[in-house]
């Protein structure tokens, strides 16, 4: 044949591959979810998630020192409270476990770890909503004054990074301005801007114990027929002043942060969520898919697609295995 383009020149071995390769995935890129609780000398294993488990402060210092040997230098923490209570005011206390778990940390591994956490009230509260419930509603301007007090404590605690991932309007804002009145002004923020109602969410919310008691979250979180929106909620939290923008969950919506890296020159997170991540390892555990295969098909399309840094649950074992 005469061909003239042969694109299969490219591919024909490792080295040339590897050339031509346009996305490399780095340790420094992976950021690691960590569910916390209350006592201590507790690793209990999450069935819904094969491989993650509970930890509690000092079980958790340990195996935080065993990931940073290995490169994973960066955290996101989730709180597990029981008892809940109505409003989560445990959310907000500097006693609680998060800024415990932070203040730990920190002592242990001062700036060689860069500590993210959580901000929202769905584990600590009884009905399991992101914000308070006022007859029947979860209500925003009154959820965002308890979320701005959650953040604080966290940023006194020593957070490097808070994270807020309730989708009410405009808490990135009172959050940016509360912290920085309080003298937190270095303390970064991420923002779960494009954080839809997934279904996706269902291991976590056991892990977590923050399944809502009644309803749903589709008054707050986004429909994942919208992509547009996506970006306007983005954009906003870019105005006021998120850090980091993060789109949730990573493999459904990739078409959205695609179209948000052509829009923002902000960095870009995804979140690689539960039941992406137990599907991945329950159809490996099944025999069905080539677990390292897959697991890297997925995080090398959130780089191509634009991610910059990358929540996964999958992130140590990577490391572990010596994947990349
Ligand atoms: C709570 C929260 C959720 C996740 C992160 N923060 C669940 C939810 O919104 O119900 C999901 C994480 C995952 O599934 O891995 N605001
Ligand atoms: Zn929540």
């Amino acid at each position: 044949m005469d061909l003239l383009h042969r694109p299969r020149r490219l591919r024909k071995n490792d080295a040339i591959r590897d050339a031509v390769a346009e996305t490399r995935l780095h340790p420094a890129q992976f950021i690691q979810p960590y569910f916390v609780k209350p006592g201590s000398g507790y690793r209990d294993p999450i069935a819904a998630m094969p491989g993650i488990c509970h930890f509690t402060t000092d079980t958790l210092v340990k195996d935080v020192e065993a990931g940073l040997q290995l490169g994973l230098d960066k955290v996101l923490l989730f709180g597990v409270k029981e008892p809940k209570s109505e409003e989560g005011e445990a959310a907000w206390s500097e006693r609680s476990v998060v800024p415990g778990a932070v203040r730990a940390l920190k002592q242990a591994f001062g700036s060689d770890l860069y500590v993210i956490t959580d901000v929202c009230l769905c584990a600590y509260t009884t009905h399991g909503h992101c914000g308070l419930v006022h007859d029947h509603e979860v209500v925003n301007d009154a959820s965002v004054e308890r979320l701005t007090r959650m953040a604080l404590a966290h940023a006194q605690a020593g957070a490097d990074m808070v994270a807020p991932s309730d989708m009410m309007d405009g808490r990135v804002g009172a959050i940016r301005r509360h912290l920085d009145a309080q003298g937190f002004t270095g303390t970064a923020l991420m923002s779960y801007a494009a954080k839809f109602a997934s279904a996706y969410y269902g291991p976590f919310r056991e892990a977590a114990g923050s399944a809502p008691g009644f309803g749903d979250r589709r008054s707050y979180q986004m429909d994942p027929r919208n992509g547009r929106e996506a970006l306007r909620e983005a954009l906003l939290d870019e105005q006021e002043g998120a850090d980091v923008l993060m789109v949730k969950p990573a493999l459904a919506y990739l078409d959205v942060l695609a179209r948000l890296r052509a829009r923002t020159d902000l960095p870009l997170a995804c979140y690689n969520v539960s039941a992406e991540y137990s599907l991945v390892k329950t159809a490996a555990a099944a025999g069905l898919v080539d677990e390292r295969r897959m697991t890297l098909e997925n995080l090398h399309a959130f780089a191509r697609a634009g991610a910059d840094l990358i929540i996964t649950y999958h992130g140590r074992e990577v490391l572990e295995q010596r994947w990349l």
